[in-house]
């Protein structure tokens, strides 16, 4: 057993920062969710599956994976059959791939599921006909077909920046008393621009994220494109959407199901997450000459014709009602509320899809 073994993560933390000084919070987002050995994803069992932390869309029902499917489908149709690739990028237990993949034509078809956490790659390499990479760089090049990401950049890494009526400053992870604290240092220059260009109007003391990192990431997915398309859902807005919430920020933690404590109490034990700032990463596919289109999730899914699916099982409720079996009446409602969820207005619903083509 090494040292590090038996070293909590709270206290490598302070050790760090006694010998090195404050660290900036993107690092220690970093060193919070994904250290090999401590970190939230790469410890404890799948995190966003009911036994986890949190339940996401795919794990809700697997209408969300079916209907984004039918999408897919469609880029199938436009793109050929053969050499069509998807990719899930942060795939967690494989529930959207596995949905999306009942909605798409098998020929020479290439799917790749990629997740960063160790647990989430054993799931995923149960499944034979998918090759498994832990991130956007395992991807091959010039790739034709659709790159999807669930719930993926909103937990990237994030810098935390805050208006002070005349300037930006950042606030690193520093210790005050023995314990972590996030502690004022001027902003880095890339760190305010980002905060001038996507932070949209913040109140003396307001806090916001920067997202560089999803930005990064959106760039590696763009480069690995030759034809199709990169869908990225999530929670979050619009810089201007997002002003609201500009007093304190979006930065929150979950754990078991619920928010959690504040992120520098409980290192490596909460998933730490923010709202998906789109502002940016539509500015990044504008540069790189993509079609936008943002939709919230309940109108996405519209489109693609889950509505329909839950008209059909209303009818098919009352027509189990009529036949005397509320067993199988109960599963259908079951089936029928969980989809439900996936649009609700002030839930799942109010999702953002992103979905970017590449001629
Ligand atoms: C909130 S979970 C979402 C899982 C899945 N997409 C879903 O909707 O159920 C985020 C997942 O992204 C993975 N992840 C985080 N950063 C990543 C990266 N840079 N590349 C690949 N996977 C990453 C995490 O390990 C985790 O499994």
């Amino acid at each position: 057993m090494t040292e590090r073994d038996i070293v909590p993560l709270l206290d490598q933390l302070i050790a760090r920062i006694n010998t090195s000084g404050p660290m900036p919070f993107e690092e220690f987002m970093e060193v919070c969710l994904y250290d090999l050995e401590d970190g939230f994803f790469a410890t404890g069992p799948l995190r966003s599956t009911i036994s986890g932390d949190f339940l996401t869309s795919p794990e809700v029902s697997s209408w969300f994976g079916r209907t984004l499917g039918r999408f897919v489908a469609s880029e199938q149709h436009r793109l050929g059959r053969d050499g069509f690739f998807v990719a899930d990028v942060g795939a967690g237990s494989g529930s959207l791939l596995k949905a999306v993949a009942r909605e798409i034509e098998f020929g020479s078809i290439d799917v790749w599921a990629v997740d960063r956490s160790p647990a989430a790659r054993a799931a995923l390499s149960d499944q034979s006909d998918w090759v498994v990479g832990k991130g956007i760089a395992d991807l091959p090049e010039q790739v034709s077909g659709v790159i999807l990401a669930n719930e993926l950049l909103d937990n990237l890494p994030t810098a935390l920046a805050v208006w002070t009526g005349n300037r930006w400053e950042e606030r690193f992870v520093g210790i005050q008393s023995g314990a972590l604290s996030l502690v004022r240092v001027p902003a880095r220059t890339e760190v305010s621009s980002w905060s001038t260009q996507f932070g949209g109007i913040v109140p003396d003391g307001g806090m916001v994220e920067v997202q560089l990192a999803a930005g990064d990431w959106l760039r590696a997915a763009l480069g690995k494109m030759r034809r199709g398309s990169i869908v990225i859902i999530d929670y979050g807005g619009t810089a201007e959407e997002l002003e609201p919430r500009r007093t304190r920020g979006t930065l929150r933690t979950y754990r078991a199901h619920h928010l959690g404590p504040d992120p520098l109490l409980e290192p490596g034990k909460t998933d730490i997450t923010s709202d998906v700032n789109f502002s940016s990463l539509m500015a990044i596919a504008a540069e790189a000459g993509c079609t936008i289109d943002l939709y919230r999730q309940d109108d996405f899914l519209e489109v693609w014709g889950l509505r329909e699916e839950i008209r059909r099982l209303r009818h098919q409720e009352l027509d189990l009602a009529r036949q005397g079996d509320p067993i199988e009446r109960l599963k259908v409602r079951s089936q029928r509320i969980d989809i439900e969820a996936l649009v609700h207005p002030r839930g799942l619903g109010d999702f953002r899809v992103l979905v970017l083509g590449v001629a």
